[in-house]
């Protein structure tokens, strides 16, 4: 079943109707068009670009690293899962390595977008990473870490979302939808722990 088109409203096709086609843009497209041809080597980022360029790269490169080792972590935990509950939480700890994978791509890609580069450098990931790599003790110790690895993320998440407040509004969208999952995370971890029995 195919759903109707909205009807306009009489006020809505008045509007409409006595709005001028050129006056009804936001601002001087011929200004417009000629800032986009200056500095096109810039690529996605114009001069209506509010937030200071470098601090959001650097914020940016802060979360790859976090989540670079969140997904080292999970790997780990992953491959030495072991013990009564283990095959449940195997899946678990996959599924989370590939999302904070997917989570870094998305991070990187918008770091070049911005004219930066990913720090990728082993040497100095998890120095800058917010969220630590733990081994954890047996099957509940890993969940356990894992839950305050998420913990850490969900806060400075949220603090880089903050600044960006209006200035970034597309790094704070893509960061908001990070943050979400990593609440997603936490959440399942959480589940798993209350319901612990054994090792
Ligand atoms: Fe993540
Ligand atoms: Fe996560």
């Amino acid at each position: 079943m195919s759903a109707k088109p909205a009807r306009k409203s009489a006020h809505a096709v008045a509007a409409t109707a006595s709005r001028k086609p050129e006056a009804a843009m936001i601002t001087d497209v011929k200004a417009i068009r000629a800032r986009a041809r200056q500095h096109i080597q810039d690529g996605a980022i114009t001069s209506s670009y509010n937030a200071d360029r470098g601090t959001v790269i650097k914020l940016l490169n802060e979360a790859l690293a976090t989540e670079i080792v969140c997904v080292l972590r999970y790997k780990r935990h992953y491959f030495m899962a072991s013990g009564l509950m283990a095959d449940a939480v195997k899946a678990e700890f996959l599924e989370h390595a590939n999302e904070e994978q997917a989570h870094a791509d998305r991070i990187a890609e918008r770091i070049v977008q911005l004219g930066g580069e990913p720090d990728l450098n082993p040497d100095v990931l998890s120095k800058r990473s917010h969220a630590e790599y733990v081994e954890g003790s047996d099957l509940r110790d890993m969940v356990k870490e894992d839950l305050v690895a998420e913990r850490i993320a969900i806060d400075s998440y949220r603090e880089i979302i903050d600044y960006l407040g209006d200035r970034d509004t597309t790094t704070k969208r893509m960061m908001e939808s990070i943050l979400a999952q990593e609440e997603e995370h936490a959440d399942e971890l959480a589940d798993l722990l209350d319901g612990w029995t054994g090792k």
